[in-house]
């Protein structure tokens, strides 16, 4: 698997699936902890470690102090949920979120809730919830942080994300939506300006605004940075303070 630390396979009955380890920790040969993940050998959207995903743990665990003691960490389109596993471990307080409509996915990452023990003592929870839908249990997060890893993939949803995502900064002043883009075009593409000229448009209309991008190979430590190729970047975006009108939700 891309950018795990190590894997073993099993054979389902009709899939084939497999356990990635991925470790966390300043020491290589000493980790402070590790975290396995059940995933698809083949790539699956919600069931496949994505690059973007391995990036925003790293990203989450380096910048620990932060997240520990944090009010809620919302995970959108979270898959096998490999960043927000890494917050829970750091101490925040997770809703693991995906697709309500892709039951197999929910079902996954239980699973691999249960195979970290990560039980009593940890604070999570896993919830469906499909962005641009608004269910009364979205109506009681108030997320200080909310981590997307890969969730810019198709244009067709963009809008979709953003209305879920401007909701949630909303409803929590002062929160992040911090976020890893994998760009999948041939030449070089900055999430935040020159070529993706949608998601410029849409920072706009819901009055967003970047306050950090980072190219992913400028903090991934070497081990784990030589098992990852292509474009990857990380942006935290905010609510323009000085955008005067925001669109309202309904
Ligand atoms: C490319 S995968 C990334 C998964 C995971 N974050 C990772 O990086 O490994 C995109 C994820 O977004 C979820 N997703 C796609 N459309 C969605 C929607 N409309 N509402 C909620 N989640 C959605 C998919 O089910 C999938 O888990």
């Amino acid at each position: 698997m891309e950018g795990s630390d190590s894997a073993e396979t099993e054979t389902a009955d009709t899939l084939m699936t497999t356990v990635s380890h991925h470790h966390f920790g300043d020491e290589m040969d000493e980790p402070a902890f590790s975290i396995s993940i059940i995933e698809n050998m083949k790539e699956d959207y919600g069931l496949f470690v994505w690059p973007c995903s391995v990036v925003l743990a790293e990203y989450v665990w380096q910048q620990r102090l932060r997240f520990s003691g944090a009010g809620v960490v919302e995970v959108l389109g979270a898959g096998t949920s490999l960043p927000g596993l890494v917050a829970v471990k750091v101490g925040a307080d997770v809703t693991l979120t995906d697709d309500s409509s892709r039951l197999e996915v929910l079902d996954n990452m239980k699973r691999v809730l249960d195979l970290n023990k990560l039980e009593c003592n940890f604070c999570f929870q896993v919830l469906g919830l499909t962005w641009g839908v608004w269910d009364a249990s979205t109506f009681s997060l108030h997320p200080k942080f909310i981590l997307g890893a890969d969730v810019l993939y198709d244009a067709s949803a963009f809008d979709d994300l953003f209305a879920t995502v401007t909701f949630l900064l909303q409803c929590s002043p002062g929160s992040v939506f911090i976020t890893t883009y994998h760009n999948r075009r041939k030449h070089f593409v900055c999430i935040m300006c020159s070529g993706h000229h949608l998601i410029e448009f849409l920072m706009v209309k819901w009055g967003l605004k970047c306050v950090k991008l980072l190219d992913a190979f400028s903090f991934m430590p070497s081990h784990k940075a030589s098992g990852l190729s292509g474009n990857l970047q990380l942006a935290e975006i905010v609510l323009d303070s000085q955008r005067a009108e925001i669109p309202v939700l309904h």
